[in-house]
């Protein structure tokens, strides 16, 4: 299959209306998007990406109304979330209605609704008028993809188009927020901080696996955001030399002797570039890659949970 790159938006939607599965680019990684109506074209998403089918889907919205479609109760926590932090990075999960098939959500009762803020995004998801489930456009396992050339590393010929824009202004995924019970829970850190949704909702926890029984975010679960390299987290300093397999990543200065290096100024920037530095040192043949750990603190602590989890 020949898989046509656009930067028109109304063009990819345009592959949306006709049952196509289409990449398009969001503020925190490129997404995999197929009509939330349309069971045969998500099916496709999954085998796309060798998805598992127990890992349920996000719902890209443009608007409110599509929210009420979606959802059949918006509980108040969620309202204030909405209106603080919508349009952008965050993804709510909210009581299903029926009408939303059952392949989206992965057989839950709730679905997981996101407003991307990003221009062309808006363009496209209006475009499409309708929701759009979109899991990140990687094959699964490996780095979400922060630009449209690596989405079409992973999917080039797999899928009918891709959304060109520009790479991800955040680099790591949206942060998932389950608002279906009493106290909102974090099931995924990103973007929108712990610190930012309890200025919203002081009762928001974070998401304790023991203390709260079954999984409620399947997707953390699975193995995630892995180069094929091996991804070490070593305190500045640490390691002075290396051998010429290894590479680096992190404010300080590589050791002596990395193949690859990447030096970063801030917090934002090491999430903006860490996904496209793995698919970079996985296509120069790095077997091991350091990476400097950041203060847990803002987008300190999603970086360090998929460091983290690159690391298992
Ligand atoms: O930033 C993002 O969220 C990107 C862009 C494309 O929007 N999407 C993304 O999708 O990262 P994905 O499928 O790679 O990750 C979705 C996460 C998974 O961990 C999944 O388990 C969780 O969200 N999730 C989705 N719907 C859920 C639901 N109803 N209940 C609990 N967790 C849910
Ligand atoms: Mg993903």
């Amino acid at each position: 299959m020949n898989t046509t790159v656009t930067g028109s938006p109304e063009e990819a939607a345009a592959f949306i209306r006709k049952g196509a599965i289409v990449a398009f680019p969001t503020e925190t990684v490129y997404g995999l998007g197929a009509d939330i109506f349309n069971e045969d074209a998500i099916r496709r998403v999954f085998e796309a990406k060798n998805r598992p089918p127990d890992n349920p889907l996000i719902a890209h919205v443009s608007n409110i109304d599509q929210i009420t479609r979606l959802a059949d109760r918006i509980p108040a926590s969620a309202g204030l979330f909405i209106e603080k932090f919508f349009p952008g990075p965050l993804t709510i999960v909210l009581p299903k209605r029926d009408e939303v098939p059952h392949i989206a959500t992965a057989g839950l009762d709730t679905v997981g609704v996101r407003m991307p803020g990003e221009q062309l995004t808006r363009e496209f998801l209006a475009a499409c008028g309708i929701p759009i489930v979109a899991p990140s456009a990687n094959v699964s396992g490996r780095p979400s993809p922060t630009t449209w050339q690596a989405v079409l590393e992973d999917l080039d010929g797999v899928i009918d188009c891709v959304l060109k824009g520009d790479p991800s202004r955040y680099g790591l995924e949206s942060t998932v927020v389950d608002c279906t019970e009493a106290m909102p829970v974090v099931l995924r850190s990103g973007a929108v901080s712990i610190e930012d949704l309890r200025a919203a909702v002081p009762e928001t926890v974070e998401y304790s696996g023991e203390a709260t029984g079954p999984a409620r975010s399947p997707g953390m679960r699975h193995r995630h955001y892995s180069p094929r390299a091996k991804v070490r987290i070593v305190e500045r300093g640490a390691v002075a030399e290396v051998s010429g397999s290894s590479a680096f990543i992190g404010f300080g200065d590589p050791p002596e002797g990395a193949r690859l290096a990447r030096k970063v100024g801030s917090a934002d920037e090491y999430a903006r570039v860490v996904f496209d530095f793995f698919r970079e040192c996985d296509r120069a043949g790095v077997g091991e890659i350091l990476c400097e750990p950041v203060e847990e603190r803002g987008i300190g602590s999603a970086l360090m949970d998929r460091l983290r989890r690159a690391a298992e």
